[in-house]
């Protein structure tokens, strides 16, 4: 139990995101736009055990409640992940990750003839067009992305 405690200390207000699937926690701060320079306190705690998954990552970011629609993208890598909001030590919601319908600045298309991939002042948009497994497409050129996506990831 100390161990546990050790590894996985509560927070007293955020947003924690759990259940991301072992090796997936940095491209999940990639894509919440979190890097080296943001002045949160976070917490990124990888390969812990569980129960239902064998190992997780868990991401904590501290004294910010992360928006539906920021969390949501991270379902593009994480498609398990549950968001917990804490106040006060206390979770006050929980709820699962949920794909867009659309996706806009997150992922380039593929085609490097792509018009998102040329000096246009064009952010690359992607149409969901399956969430199970992932199955996006680009919107101006029709290029689908199903394999590899976090490699995609801007
Ligand atoms: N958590 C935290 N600080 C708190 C409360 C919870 O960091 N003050 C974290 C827990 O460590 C856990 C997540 O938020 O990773 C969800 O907490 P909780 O709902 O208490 O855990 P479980 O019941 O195990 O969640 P689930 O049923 O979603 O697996
Ligand atoms: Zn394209």
């Amino acid at each position: 139990m100390a161990e546990r405690e050790l590894k996985v200390r509560p927070i007293r207000s955020g947003t924690v995101i759990d259940h991301i699937q072992a090796g997936q926690a940095l491209n999940v701060l990639k894509i919440l736009g979190i890097s080296g320079t943001t002045d949160a306190t976070v917490s990124v705690i990888m390969n812990v055990g569980s129960r239902k998954l064998g190992k997780k990552d868990i991401v904590k970011v501290e004294d910010r409640e992360l928006r539906e629609d920021e969390v949501n993208k991270i379902a593009l890598i994480a498609p398990g992940a549950t968001i917990n909001i804490v106040r006060d030590y206390a979770v006050v919601e929980k709820y699962a990750v949920d794909l867009p319908d659309v996706i806009v600045g997150v992922v380039r298309c593929q085609n490097p003839s792509c018009i998102s991939n040329t000096s246009e002042p064009i952010k690359p948009k992607m149409l969901v067009k399956g969430k199970n497994p992932v199955v996006l497409r680009c919107f101006y050129c029709d290029q689908p992305l199903t394999e590899r996506i976090a490699e995609y990831l801007l």
